[in-house]
């Protein structure tokens, strides 16, 4: 199953009760595997989580550190744009080169990578003087 197909399946798991909006995201990681996410929402708004995140914490929990390619589903006019908080998610499993696949459900398609989303990522270089 090609990632999109697989994002588009976890989507449909989505719990989106309040913003109606679900979201699918696959990745695959440095040895093949494919792991999946959806957006996961709360009463108390904030506390809701993205399908990218989803997508990592599975990645992370079964013992994955390498995120090499990754797709994002939803019912969006335009292709759905990762928010803010996850493009910094990426980054930290991600090169920038890694290649990012954003779609919509009536089969639009948008190719960019984890390095596009996020320039002047916030990265440990930063830090070299702690
Ligand atoms: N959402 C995602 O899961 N991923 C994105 O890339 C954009 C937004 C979710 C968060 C929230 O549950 C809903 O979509 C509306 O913002």
């Amino acid at each position: 199953m090609s990632l999109i197909d697989e994002a588009r399946a976890v989507r449909e798991n989505a719990y989106a009760p309040y913003s109606r909006f679900k979201v699918g995201a696959a990745l695959r990681a440095g040895s093949g595997a494919v792991f999946r996410g959806c957006n996961v929402e709360n009463v108390a708004y904030p506390e809701g989580t993205c399908a990218e995140a989803g997508a990592i914490a599975a990645m992370i929990a079964a013992g994955e550190t390498e995120l090499t390619e990754l797709a994002v589903i939803a019912d969006s006019p335009t292709p759905v744009s990762p928010c803010g908080g996850c493009r910094q998610k990426l980054a930290e499993f991600g090169r920038h080169d890694v290649k990012v696949t954003l779609a919509t459900t009536d089969g639009q398609r948008f190719e960019t990578t984890i390095g596009a989303l996020l320039p002047g990522v916030f990265s440990t270089e930063h830090m070299n003087r702690v």
